[in-house]
């Protein structure tokens, strides 16, 4: 069976924009979960300001207290040098920068303007590089910018580009605030496929318009095997009006192994992880499968009851 790699984000991108703020012990429930259901590389946090992003304020208390990071790939998001070093600090082996395709998106997310943050993203990839670690980036707003529109296609190819020469192993796509449909996402894709190849790339989404699963179906045809996915749905990015939550785990798993991939992550206990999300955010799912495996839990458990009553 051909692999599918899922790169679980919802303790950062998931707890980042809650309105109710969740303990370090709390996100490591949510964690433990995820790494029991199967899930072998998580985006557990962000070294960012705690000013800007109070959820992400304990990033460094939590990333020591990870379970099993031998066998777990676990990375966190740092927006510049400082962040970097925290993260470093922490233990972190694998981080991520982001760098927005648009001046504004850049400015409000990052506090600098499309030039700068290009450089300080090349900068803190070959800083962490050089301290041994590992770097990929994010291409965030890589199709729609809350502030600036449709973005061109040659403009998120050619920061992919900088990126990669930069030094990361990966870039991951982002639609930031779901506003792609899945012909731009095949179309943009096709040609980062060709130009950088598949396995170096991966892809963000999230459902705002409910298009995530057909956007990931369209990548998938492109040869795309990387996904960043969050459980229950959870997410939206603070500084982009408008993101709704992420492309689910659990939309994507179901989706992926109904079609024949392997996620490596089982359905069943990935719905003690879904219980945790919503119980630690006090938030309601967002992803489009949950109605029905609440359904298929309910179907299973009266199955249960009749042969212990047989
Ligand atoms: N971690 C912790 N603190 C940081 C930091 C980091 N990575 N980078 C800067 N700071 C602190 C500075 O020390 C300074 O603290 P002080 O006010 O106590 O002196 C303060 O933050 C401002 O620093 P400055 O360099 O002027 O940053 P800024 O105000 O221009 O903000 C960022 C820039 C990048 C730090 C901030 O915008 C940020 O953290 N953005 C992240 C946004 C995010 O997570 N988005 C969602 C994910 S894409
Ligand atoms: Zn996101």
């Amino acid at each position: 069976m051909e692999k599918l790699r899922i790169n679980e984000v919802a303790p950062r991108d998931g707890l980042q924009s809650q309105p109710r703020q969740v303990s370090c012990d709390d996100k490591l429930r949510l964690i433990s979960a995820l790494v029991d259901a199967g899930v072998a590389a998580i985006e557990a946090t962000s070294f960012v300001s705690p000013k800007a992003v109070p959820q992400m304020a304990d990033a460094s208390e939590l990333f020591p207290r990870l379970p099993d990071p031998q066998r777990i790939r676990y990375s966190a998001l740092v927006p510049n040098e400082r962040g970097l070093e925290r993260a470093h600090q922490a233990g972190v082996r694998e981080f991520a920068v982001v760098l927005s395709a648009t001046e504004t998106m850049n400015r409000r997310n990052i506090n600098m303007g499309l030039p700068e943050a290009t450089n300080v993203c090349a900068s803190t990839l070959a800083a962490g590089i050089g301290t041994g670690m590992t770097g990929k980036a994010y291409v965030a707003v890589a199709f729609a910018c809350p502030f600036e529109g449709l973005v061109a296609e040659d403009r998120v190819i050619d920061l992919t580009e900088r990126m990669f020469a930069a030094g990361a192993v990966e870039v991951v796509i982002a639609d930031t605030i779901g506003a792609a449909a899945p012909r731009a996402v095949g179309k943009l894709l096709h040609h980062a496929v060709r130009r950088f190849g598949a396995e170096r790339l991966s892809l963000h989404l999230h459902d705002t318009r409910g298009f995530a699963l057909a956007n990931a179906w369209a990548a998938m045809e492109e040869g795309i095997r990387g996904f960043d996915t969050s459980v229950g749905g959870l997410g939206g990015c603070p500084f982009a009006p408008g993101a709704a939550g992420n492309l689910a785990t659990e939309d994507l798993v179901l989706m992926a192994e109904q079609c024949g991939f392997d996620t490596g992550i089982d359905i069943a206990k990935l719905r003690l992880a879904m219980a945790v999300a919503t119980s630690i955010t006090g938030a309601s799912l967002g992803g489009r499968t949950a109605q029905w495996l609440c359904a298929e839990d309910a179907r299973r458990l009266k199955n249960v009851e009749q042969k212990a009553g047989d």
